[in-house]
Order: C-alpha cells, then sequence, then structure tokens
C-alpha cells in the first residue's frame, strides 16, 4: 500500500510516518524520522514492534495459523520430512524430487564433526547441562572453518548452513554421549536424518541397534514442529548477533543460550518437572492456583505465548503424534492422562480463558520426547537442533540483502550528571 501515511502529532507538531503493508498481517509504521524530530519508540519486550521484513514464517496469533514459506504447518508435519522442510526455508520452494536427493546427499555428506572436536568435550563435568555443551562446542565450530568464513560469500555462507544442519545432531548426540559416559557414536550416513540423530543417541559398540521407524517418524515430525517461528526470541538474537558481522557458528551459538531460558525452549524441559511438582490431579487445583498468584512465581510451563492468542497449531500435532506415539508403543503414561487433566482445568478457568492462555509447543512435546527414550536433560538440546535450520535461514535472509547492525536505544531515567566526590570526601 504505497503513500499511506500514519500522522504523529506531539503538541504543535505532526510528523508524517511512512505506513507499509505486507503480504499477510499487520500493517507496519516505519518510525524512524521519529529520531529526527528528538524521539525514540519506546516498546520493552518489543511487544508491537516489527524489527525487520522476512518471507520465511508466517504467524496469526489470533487464528492459530502458522505458515512456512506459505504451507500450513500441519501439512508439513503430516506430509513432508524435516529435511524437505529445511530444504523449504532455506530455499522459499518445496524441491523437486532430484533437488530434494541432491539436499540431502550434501547435508549426508556434512554429518561427521573434525575429530578434534571431541576433545571439548572432556573439557566438562559429566554432569554439565547439554545445553551448555552445546552452546560451547557450537560457538567453537568456527575454530575449524576459518578458511571459509567470509560472511560476504554467498557460496561460504551456503556451505556454513549446510554443515550447521548437518552437524547439530552429531553435536547433540554427542552431549548425551558424553553425560552418560558412553563412547560416541559416529553418523551413518545409510540413515535419514532423524534415524541417524536416534542411532547416535542410542547406540553402543556392544551391540547392534536398529532405529524404531514409529520413533523416527515421530522425532522428524518433532523436527519439523520446531524448525522455525518468525522473530522469536532466540532469532531474533541470531538476527542481532548476524548484524555485527559475526561468524555464522558464533549466531548460532547465541540462539542456542537465548533457546535455554525456561521462558522459551526451556520450556518443554520445565513441563515435565512441573508434571512431576503438580504429581496427581488431586493437585491440580493447588497450582492452577499457585499460576493464578502473582506473588509466586511458579507459571503453567507449557502455556501462554507472546503471538499465540489461540491454540498453537503446533501443539494440536504434537497431541496428536503424542496418542499416535504411545498407542503404536503401548504406553499408557500418567503424565499425560495429568497433562490433558491440566489443559482440560486451565481451559475452564477464567485467568486462562480471560488472558488467552492456550498449550504452546511445548507443552506435550516431552511426553512424546520421553517415550522416545530422550531424557528430559536433552529436551531443549531437541528444540536447538531443529531450530538451527530456522536460525541459519534467517541469518541467510539478513544477509541477502542491505542490512544495518541492530542497536536499540533506550529511556534513560538515571541520574544526571554529576561531579565526581573523591573518597575523603564522601
Ligand atoms: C516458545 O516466541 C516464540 O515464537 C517462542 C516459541 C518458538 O517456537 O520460538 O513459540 C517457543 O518459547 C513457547 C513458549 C514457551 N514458554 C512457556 O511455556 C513458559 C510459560 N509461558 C509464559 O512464561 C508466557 O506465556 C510467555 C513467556 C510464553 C509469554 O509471555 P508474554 O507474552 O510476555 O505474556 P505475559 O507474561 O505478558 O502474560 C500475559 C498475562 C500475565 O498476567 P497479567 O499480568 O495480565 O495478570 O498472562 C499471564 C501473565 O502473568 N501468563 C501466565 C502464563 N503465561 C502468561 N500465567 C500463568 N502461567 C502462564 N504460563
Amino acid at each position: 500500500m504505497s503513500g499511506t501515511k500514519a500522522t504523529l502529532t506531539i503538541n504543535d507538531k505532526s510528523i508524517d510516518l511512512p505506513v507499509s503493508s505486507g503480504s499477510l498481517g499487520p500493517d507496519v509504521i516505519d518510525v524512524k524520522d521519529v529520531l529526527a524530530q528528538g524521539y525514540f519508540t519506546y516498546d520493552p519486550g518489543f511487544m508491537a514492534t516489527a524489527a525487520c521484513e522476512s518471507k520465511i514464517t508466517f504467524i496469526d496469533g489470533d487464528k492459530g495459523i502458522l505458515l512456512h514459506r506459505g504451507y500450513p504447518i500441519d501439512q508439513l508435519a503430516t506430509g513432508s520430512d524435516y529435511l524437505e522442510t529445511c530444504y523449504l526455508l532455506l530455499n522459499g520452494e518445496l524441491p523437486s524430487p532430484q533437488q530434494k536427493k541432491d539436499f540431502v546427499d550434501l547435508v549426508t555428506q556434512h554429518t561427521m564433526v573434525h575429530e578434534q572436536l571431541t576433545f571439548f568435550y572432556r573439557g566438562f563435568r559429566r554432569d554439565a547441562h547439554p545445553m551448555a555443551i552445546m552452546c560451547g562446542v557450537v560457538g567453537a565450530l568456527s575454530a575449524f572453518y576459518h578458511d571459509n568464513l567470509d560472511i560476504n560469500n554467498p557460496e561460504h555462507r551456503r556451505i556454513a548452513a549446510i554443515r550447521l544442519i548437518a552437524k547439530i545432531p552429531t553435536i547433540a548426540a554427542m552431549s548425551y554421549k558424553y553425560s552418560v559416559g558412553q563412547p560416541f557414536a559416529y553418523p551413518d550416513n545409510k540413515l535419514g536424518y532423524a534415524e541417524n540423530f536416534l542411532k547416535m543417541m542410542f547406540a553402543v559398540p556392544a551391540a547392534d541397534y536398529e532405529v524404531n521407524p514409529v520413533l523416527a517418524k515421530a522425532m522428524d515430525r518433532i523436527f519439523i514442529l520446531h524448525a522455525d517461528h518468525e522473530q522469536n526470541a532466540s532469532t531474533s538474537t541470531v538476527r542481532l548477533t548476524g548484524s555485527t558481522g559475526a561468524n555464522p557458528y558464533a549466531c548460532i551459538a547465541a540462539g542456542i543460550a537465548a533457546l535455554w531460558g525456561p521462558a522459551h525452549g526451556g520450556a518443554n524441559e520445565a513441563v515435565l518437572k512441573m508434571l512431576d511438582e503438580i504429581g496427581s490431579v488431586e493437585n491440580l487445583d493447588k497450582f492452577l492456583a499457585k499460576a493464578k498468584d502473582k506473588n509466586d512465581s511458579f507459571k503453567l510451563m507449557g502455556f501462554g505465548h507472546r503471538v499465540y492468542k489461540n491454540f498453537d497449531p503446533r501443539a494440536k500435532v504434537m497431541k496428536q503424534t503424542c496418542d499416535e506415539v504411545l498407542a503404536a508403543l503401548g504406553i499408557n503414561d500418567p503424565q499425560l492422562e495429568l497433562a490433558m487433566k491440566l489443559e482440560e482445568a486451565a481451559r475452564n478457568d477464567p485467568y486462562f480463558v480471560e488472558r488467552k492462555l492456550y498449550p504452546n509447543v511445548d507443552f506435550y512435546s516431552g511426553i512424546i520426547l520421553k517415550a522416545i527414550g530422550i531424557p528430559t536433560s536433552m529436551f531443549t538440546v531437541i528444540f536447538a537442533v531443529a531450530r538451527t535450520v530456522g536460525w541459519i535461514s534467517h541469518w541467510l535472509e539478513m544477509h541477502d540483502a542491505p542490512y544495518k547492525i541492530g542497536r536499540p536505544r533506550q529511556l534513560y531515567t538515571g541520574y544526571t550528571q554529576r561531579d565526581f566526590v573523591p573518597e575523603d570526601k564522601r
């Protein structure tokens, strides 16, 4: 919508601000001209701020819509696979059969890590949280590729994306093996992406290992459901880090660090801990009251979302997958029963209904991950493995167009200038 303007009037002064429209979603008001008039805009938490233009993912929080390059998440989760979704996020289109084969072959050729990388793990205590290991090891990857880290070279950027997508499962599985004192398992390039990950996680040299196809399919679907999500905290961190010209490995390590927080990717691990703490249906009312008590820091983990004020479409697919996997494995998990009772109670409680708090992607994912045999401490690592393609797709998109270093300002409410007081005068 060219030519539309918003007029900002402050006292006797009016500023015309350009308004732009995307293909979907709210129009945006370009506010950079307020600086020339001596103002900053103010939006802590970026509740109403579009930080960039993007073509990768669209979310409609009110309608519970999530599109990756225009394709609904439920169609991708049930009709596609993770590497095909990676191709879509990276390139903007679904691959032809040949393009898909070439992409899968390319990723498969990069699944191994430099053997020296294995020595990084030995610096950690065995009980180190795997996310601490992921932050360290992924950030260190740049030390192995300094000969092709020219971020202004599109080919260097592309190969870095492939390396990260290909190696992140290997690094993640190694962080688990290290924590349980088992030898690292090398990738098996005869296997698909999710199968390969599960084999690296659970195979031991002393025995043959066959990947359960039900678990591999569930793992692949979980990867799809976590692949990208617009300008969330960790993706925004990757973009901000990338805007300084940092190498892609440092940017992804920054994204991993941001994801770790319980308000973000750490929520899946927190959901299982919360269900353990609640223990049984008899305690639901007590914990719902805690979640509503402003003086209590307890929150219903896996509930609520900055954008979704309706069902998180990923949570719906996750719940369906949960039912399929537990039925296929013949598992009757009391925590799933408890989670469903908790969801039902919250969805009928005015506090949650008025605030439009629904289950998000993290509410049911932990139940499936537990059924697959993934330990709780690895839940956020799984999220990081899946989200690496989203992070690197946004990093590539940022570098494909002119960009400026991200540098927000502030509302300063500290001391005005005052003179230093020597120690003997204080
Ligand atoms: C992810 O951004 C993304 O896209 C993230 C993500 C992705 O794919 O990248 O979708 C992944 O991070 C999902 C969210 C996982 N986090 C959790 O499940 C943690 C529990 N949820 C809350 O911490 C919270 O809902 C957030 C952090 C997710 C969203 O917080 P907001 O947008 O800042 O909302 P808010 O805190 O302003 O909440 C509005 C009201 C508040 O009450 P009032 O002050 O209005 O009285 O709702 C309350 C909050 O106290 N509230 C909750 C709650 N979530 C919000 N109360 C109890 N339990 C909760 N879970």
